[in-house]
């Protein structure tokens, strides 16, 4: 009876400290700590897991079509879109692809690298050259997004808690309405998936931003898959070499672990 008493107690006081605990957090209005992501399922998730290369190349045109105007991803260079392991583009294609964006063009037979009236002299990318970046420099970038920096999304997946989740959640977060009390700052757009829940990235997507040539339809869900699925791999362009190795090592260990315990009983067979 007594040991009941004592267990009664503490289960008592157990629940008013949680209820008190509780209590305080629904008061807390102010607290603009992110979402947890959204739970999405990608195919390069897992032991096995590959980029899907269909999602790469719709991937790869969302950035282009999209993202390029705000973001640069300057590790990736033209000739890494017809690399194994990424959208596996062909050589023509990954060509034409980089001959579609201008470049800044090296000083001409003059010396110059602006024309008269002060615009830089473009030429057309080829494969060796770099995704080229939106804006100049930093200053610029920022006077274009009210004082904020559209940070480079070549490790944006690798660099992020949450990682592939967390950019797609960004990306599909928009279009909800805040809780009474919080304040969408000027400027700004409510983004619970973002810390502090304003961003200052205008909702980059919408149904039918781009037309995709291989008929899938492009719904705002699609596009972040897809272009997730290409910052995932702009991240991590190995990830299905590395697998590939990780699985032959495993299978290898397996198969020696098999041969000594073999050798092990042939050895000891005749000591009984
Ligand atoms: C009109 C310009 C613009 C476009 C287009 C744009 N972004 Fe942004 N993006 C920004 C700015 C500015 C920020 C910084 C937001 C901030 O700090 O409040 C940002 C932030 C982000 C972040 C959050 C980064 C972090 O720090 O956690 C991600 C992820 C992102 N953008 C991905 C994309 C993707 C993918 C696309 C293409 C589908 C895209 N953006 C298109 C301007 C843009």
């Amino acid at each position: 009876m007594r040991l009941n008493k004592t267990a009664l107690g503490l289960a008592l006081g157990l629940m008013a400290s949680t209820a008190l605990v509780s209590a305080a957090s629904a008061q807390e209005t102010t607290n603009t700590t992110r979402l947890h992501p959204k739970d999405v399922a990608f195919s390069f998730e897992g032991p096995f897991g590959t980029y899907d290369r269909g999602a790469l190349q719709r991937g790869f045109q969302v950035y282009k079509e999209v993202c390029a105007a705000c973001h640069s991803a300057q590790h990736l260079a033209f000739h890494n879109l017809m690399e194994a392991g990424g959208p596996e583009f062909s050589e023509a294609q990954a060509r034409a692809l980089a001959a579609s964006v201008k470049v800044p063009a090296g000083p001409d037979d003059k010396g110059n690298t602006t024309d008269e009236k002060g615009n830089p002299l473009m030429r057309p990318a080829t494969l060796a050259d770099h995704f080229p970046s939106p804006f100049p420099n930093e200053e610029a970038a920022r006077a274009n997004n009210g004082g904020a920096l559209p940070p480079d999304l070549s490790m944006i997946v690798k660099a992020r808690e949450g990682g592939a989740e967390y950019v797609y959640s960004i990306l599909t977060g928009f279009h909800m309405t805040p809780p009474k009390g919080f304040k969408v700052i000027d400027g700004k757009y409510y983004n619970p998936y973002f810390e502090g829940w304003n961003i200052s990235m205008p909702p980059p997507l919408a149904n039918n931003s781009v037309t995709y040539s291989d008929g899938t339809k492009a719904t705002i869900d699609q596009e972040a898959h897809d272009v997730v699925t290409f910052l995932a791999w702009a991240s991590e362009p190995k990830m299905e070499e590395r697998k590939r190795v990780g699985m032959g090592v495993l299978v290898f260990l397996i198969a020696l672990a098999g041969m000594l315990f073999a050798a092990y009983r042939r050895v000891w067979k005749d000591q009984h």
